[in-house]
């Protein structure tokens, strides 16, 4: 089983998108996958309009050691696209206060690792949806995880951004929490602004992507700005079912493949 926090402090730069739709890549793929919303908004479990059935043990119940079963009885099933499963770890109402409930226990930061341990043998991956905060919510996402993505924008204020983030990153290894180091799959350029020849279209956009492509990080790949990501949020669901055929449904298939293969 593999555990990726999909990570950025920043609001808006695609985390959710890209954790949705690299989970219906994963699954169509053929892989057993479970989406962890992390989120005090809860964006994910919205969009996938995720309701949890009467009485279901919740994830913050979870988190706060006020439920302590195994945590396959927190998820909800998605969908099975292709030969996989695409479960869900939603949002529910006590998770708008996670971060304040959290500052009251003890090993505050390995809570999330402690609950998703328990789900070894039920998944091959684990995709977890991050906040945009560099919060006790992204701390426990980055003490879970075997490795990370990193959404960014091509836009200066995605540069400084990752900068703060890689510090975090730093300070998560050096706290004596993990284990094992956390792997950096990479970045991926999310809703890009294409111009011709597939590239940045504007001179700021295609010089931020010529910054990115010089840090000593993976450049995963590009997703353009584009309907099937748009209209399969509509859906509730990811481009693998709603327009499998699509240039957005390969791009994230290509991105699946090397999750798959690290
Ligand atoms: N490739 C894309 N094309 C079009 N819209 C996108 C694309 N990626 C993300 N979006 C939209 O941009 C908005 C912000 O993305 P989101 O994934 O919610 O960011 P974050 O989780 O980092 O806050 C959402 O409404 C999402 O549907
Ligand atoms: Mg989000």
């Amino acid at each position: 089983m593999r555990i990726t926090a999909v990570v950025n402090q920043k609001g808006g730069v695609g985390k959710t998108a890209t954790t949705i739709n690299l989970g219906g890549a994963l699954a169509f793929l053929g892989q057993a996958v479970a989406l962890v919303d992390v989120d005090p908004q809860g964006n994910l479990t919205g969009a996938l309009k995720t309701v949890t059935t009467e009485g279901q043990p919740t994830l913050a119940a979870a988190l706060l050691g006020q439920w302590r079963g195994p945590a396959a009885a927190l998820a909800v099933e998605h969908s099975k696209p292709g030969a996989g499963q695409l479960d869900v770890i939603p949002h529910t109402g006590e998770m708008f206060t996670i971060s304040r409930d959290l500052d009251k226990v003890h090993a505050r930061e390995g809570r999330l690792a402690r609950v998703l341990t328990s789900l070894e043998g039920e998944y091959d991956h684990i995709l977890i949806d991050c906040p945009p905060a560099l919060d006790i919510m992204t701390d426990n996402a980055l003490v879970a995880a075997d490795g990370v993505v990193i959404p960014v924008q091509a836009e200066d204020s995605s540069l400084r951004a990752l900068e703060l983030l890689l510090a975090q990153v730093d300070a998560i290894e050096d706290s004596g929490l993990r284990q094992t180091p956390l792997v950096i799959h990479g970045l991926v350029v999310s809703m890009l602004e294409r111009g011709a020849g597939g590239v940045a279209r504007s001179n700021i956009g295609r010089s931020v992507v010529t910054a990115f492509e010089g840090l000593p990080l993976p450049m995963l790949g590009s997703v353009p700005r584009g309907t099937p990501v748009t209209e399969a949020w509509r859906y509730a669901t990811s481009v693998q079912e709603h327009a499998p055929e699509s240039e957005h449904a390969e791009i994230y298939r290509a991105l699946a493949k090397v999750l798959v293969a690290a």
